[in-house]
C-alpha cells in the first residue's frame, strides 16, 4: 500500500492514461454531478468535517451508471447492433439497462438469485432482459461469460474494464473540483475495485497527498486479501449482506491501480454498516443500501483507530438500492450496535 510515493514513470503513466480517459468520459449524458455535502451530525460526532458524495442521488440510485454508460459509448456500431451481456450484483445491472435503453442496445443481464427484488425490477423496468442465475455473483458471472461466448455479444464487466473504471473515476474528478481546499482522505466502498481504481487514479495524479482508503465488508474483503497476498486471490466464500459489493476476487485492472495507489483498506462488520445507514439517515433523511454505507462506517472505524481530529474526510455514499422489507433488520442491528 502506498505512503504517498514518488511516482515512477511507468506507474504515473498508468495514472495519466486513466486521467485522460476520465476527462473524456461522456457520462453526463445520463449521470448527474452529485452534491458533496457536509454531514453536520456525523461531523460533530466524529470531531472531523465529514462530507458525503451523494451518489445515491444518481438516476439509478448508484454511481454505476457512470461506468456503464461510458463503456457502452465506446462500443463500435457492430458491437452495439449485436447487444451486450453483463453480470451484476444489481447496481451495474440497472446502469447497463438504462444506458442500453438510451443507446438503443439490447441488454441481457445475469444476476444472482439472491439479488434484492427492487434491483431486478429496476432492470426489467428499463427494458433489459434479467436472468437470475447462481447463489452469488461468481456463479452469475460464469454464466454471463458463457452466454456472451455462445452468442458473440460483448460482455460488459461491472468493474474489470478500463472504460468502466474511467466512468467511475469521474466521481473522483468531481470531488476534487467540489473540494478545492482542505481534503485529507477519501473513503471508497470496494466490491470489484472499479470505483476505487478510477477515483485513486484521478486523485493520486492531481493531489497525491490525499489519502485513498478502501472500505470492504468483513465478509467480502477481496482487496485486502489481494494486497496481503501480493496478488489477486479468490475468497473461498462471500457474505451477501452488503450485496452490491459481495465479490470474491478484485478485478485485475482495479488491482493494478490499487496495489500502488490505495493508502489503506478497512473492513467493517454488518452491524457497523447498519449503524452507518442510520447515521447517514440522521444527516440526510435518505436511506442507503449496506454497500452504500461502507464509506461512512469506514470513516468511523478510521477516526477511532487513528484518533484523527479536525480533518476533512469524504465518504462516497455509493448507492441506495435497498429493499424496503429489510429496513426492520437494519434498524434492529443499528440499535443493537449502538447499545453494545
Ligand atoms: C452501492 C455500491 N457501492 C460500491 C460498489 C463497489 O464498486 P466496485 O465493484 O467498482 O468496487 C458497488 C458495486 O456494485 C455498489 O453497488
Amino acid at each position: 500500500m502506498s505512503t504517498c510515493p514518488v511516482p515512477s514513470t511507468a506507474v504515473s503513466g498508468l495514472l495519466e492514461h486513466y486521467v485522460k480517459k476520465i476527462l473524456a468520459a461522456p457520462v453526463y449524458d445520463l449521470a448527474v454531478r452529485t452534491p458533496l455535502q457536509v454531514a453536520p451530525a456525523l461531523s460533530l460526532l466524529l470531531d472531523n468535517q465529514v462530507l458525503l458524495k451523494r451518489e445515491d442521488l444518481q438516476p439509478t440510485f448508484s454511481f454505476k451508471i457512470r461506468g456503464a454508460y461510458n463503456k457502452l459509448m465506446q462500443l463500435s456500431a457492430e458491437q452495439k447492433a449485436c447487444g451486450v451481456i453483463t453480470a451484476s450484483a444489481g447496481n451495474h445491472a440497472q446502469g447497463v439497462a438504462l444506458a442500453a435503453r438510451e443507446l438503443g442496445i439490447k441488454a441481457t443481464i445475469v444476476m444472482p438469485c439472491s439479488t434484492p427484488e427492487l434491483k431486478v425490477l429496476g432492470v426489467r423496468s428499463r427494458g433489459a432482459q434479467a436472468v437470475l442465475h447462481g447463489e452469488s455473483f461468481p456463479f452469475a458471472l460464469a454464466h454471463a461469460l458463457q452466454l456472451a461466448e455462445a452468442c458473440g455479444c460483448t460482455f460488459v464487466s461491472p468493474f474489470d474494464d478500463p472504460d468502466v473504471i474511467a466512468g467511475q473515476g469521474t466521481v473522483g474528478m468531481e470531488i476534487l473540483r467540489q473540494q478545492q481546499g482542505a481534503l485529507d482522505a477519501i473513503f471508497v466502498p470496494v466490491g470489484g475495485g472499479g470505483l476505487i481504481g478510477g477515483i485513486a487514479a484521478y486523485v493520486k495524479y492531481l493531489r497525491p497527498e490525499v489519502r485513498i482508503v478502501g472500505v470492504e465488508a468483513e465478509g467480502s474483503s477481496c482487496l485486502l486479501a489481494a494486497l496481503r497476498a501480493g496478488e489477486r486471490v479468490v475468497l473461498p466464500s462471500v457474505d451477501g449482506f452488503a450485496d452490491g459489493t459481495a465479490v470474491a476476487q478484485i478485478g485485475a485492472y482495479g488491482f493494478e491501480i490499487c496495489r500502488d495507489w490505495v493508502d489503506d483498506v478497512i473492513t467493517v462488520s454488518n452491524d457497523e454498516l447498519c449503524s452507518a445507514i442510520k447515521l447517514i439517515y440522521d444527516d440526510t433523511r435518505s436511506i442507503v443500501e449496506p454497500s452504500g454505507a461502507l464509506a461512512v462506517a469506514g470513516i468511523r472505524r478510521y477516526v477511532g483507530q487513528h484518533r484523527v481530529r479536525g480533518q476533512t474526510l469524504v465518504a462516497v455514499n455509493s448507492g441506495a438500492n435497498i429493499n424496503f422489507d429489510s429496513l426492520r433488520h437494519v434498524a434492529e442491528r443499528a440499535a443493537a450496535h449502538s447499545a453494545s
